[in-house]
């Protein structure tokens, strides 16, 4: 099954690559750029907009509200399709398939005309799944694609391997690697939950840029623990799970040594490891914190960036999101072309995509992309001024 997963995953990077390529929009290592159409901001948005779901209902499922990005994304979602006047059903599930799936099927009962899932484990979810199929209902797989499934219709994300590329080259940089630096420095590796197919292309992303130079022993894990799922991956990106392996690294392999970088695929990763690298006396004199990056810019984490313990953090704008989804569900239920610009194999057929693109924030630009963009207020950052 582990195998399996890793081969799927192998070939979503591989049809993701030759998308972007196709499609040109491939990012390049300093990219920053914004999507090339992003659709209009929901927070932005006109009351006047034409009612174009007026009559019309969404059953919207996100994981959980225990990370800060779903509840925007919930947030975001719901008011920008009632903004165009749909009723939308938006449930959060606490990270627990059985109890998500119960929510679709409620909202298949309820009559609704177009599902978004933000699912959990990406392919638990076969049965209900084929009860939208039954009463043909469209569904949208949000952020997370839905796999081992012939029922996903359109998958609106970011371009997910090119998170991992992103925070690979983060750290190349970071360290000097690509201008020669030999080190060694020390790196450890956190990967994602094991049932969410971004996890495995978080992973691939950052490791097709670091492989090499942990094979010429520029990088040294000292733990040696590398594989993604079997030794790295974090159940339920549980912020406490990352402290305790954290804690465990430091305990075991960091007594008498200093770790120089620490690959976090996400934020809520990223929190527990400052908490365990806080605790180990890491941020003092002789003892830096390493190169640390992350996913989403939690607030949390922003201020963690501003204090110097967290390096980066991959910014996905949960408003260009949202409006992606809308532009799905209006050219869904109006009939016309779905807007597409890549397209995932989800083990059973290729699901056409649409891959928002990132940017990320560091030290040097959060202010200006985070709070000038009216993403956040300054005041919802902690230690920010
Ligand atoms: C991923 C998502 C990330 C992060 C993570 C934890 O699926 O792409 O942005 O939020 O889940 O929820």
């Amino acid at each position: 099954m582990k195998n399996l997963k890793r081969l799927l995953s192998i070939a979503l990077v591989l049809v993701m690559v030759i998308a972007l390529a196709a499609c040109g929009s491939q990012q390049t290592p300093d990219s920053t750029t914004t999507p090339s159409a992003p659709a209009e901001q929901p927070s932005q948005a006109p009351a006047e907009q034409p009612q174009t779901g007026a009559g019309k209902k969404v059953g919207v499922t996100m994981p959980t509200k225990s990370l800060q990005r779903w509840n925007e994304d919930g947030a975001n979602v719901k008011a920008a399709l009632e903004a165009k006047g749909y009723t939308v059903d938006l449930q959060y599930a606490d990270n627990k398939q059985d109890v998500q799936n119960s929510q679709i099927e409620n909202q298949i009962t309820m009559g609704c005309d177009v599902l978004v899932i933000a699912s959990i484990d990406g392919g638990a979810l076969g049965g209900v799944l084929q009860q939208a199929k039954a009463a043909n209902i469209p569904v949208i797989a949000y952020d997370r694609l839905l796999t081992n499934t012939d029922k996903c219709d359109y998958y609106a994300t970011f371009d997910n391997y090119g998170v991992g590329k992103m925070q690979g080259e983060f750290i190349e940089q970071a360290l000097g690697l690509d201008k020669g630096a030999k080190g060694p420095f020390n790196l450890e590796c956190f990967g994602g939950d094991p049932g969410d197919n971004n996890a495995y292309l978080f992973n691939q992303g950052a490791m097709d840029v670091l492989q090499k130079y942990i094979d010429s022993g520029v990088l040294v894990v000292k733990s040696g623990q590398t594989k993604f799922p079997d030794q790295i991956a974090i159940t339920n990106w549980d912020s406490k799970a990352a402290q305790d392996r954290m804690d465990n690294l430091l305990t075991a392999y960091y007594a008498d040594d200093i770790v120089h970088v620490v690959l976090s695929p996400n934020d809520s990763l990223a929190q527990g490891i400052v908490a365990s690298l806080k605790s180990a006396g890491y941020g003092s004199a002789g003892k830096p914190y390493p190169v640390l990056t992350g996913q989403d810019c939690d607030k949390i984490n922003v201020g963690q960036i501003i204090r110097g313990e967290q390096s980066m953090s991959i910014f996905k704008d949960t408003r260009v999101l949202a409006n992606q989804v809308i532009a799905m569900t209006d050219a869904i239920l109006a009939g016309q072309q779905v807007p597409t610009n890549a397209t995932y194999n989800n083990g059973v057929i290729d699901v056409p995509s649409y891959n928002c693109e990132i940017k990320f924030a560091d030290k040097n630009n959060w202010k200006e992309l985070l709070v000038d963009s009216g993403y956040y207020q300054l005041s919802d950052i902690p230690d920010a001024q």
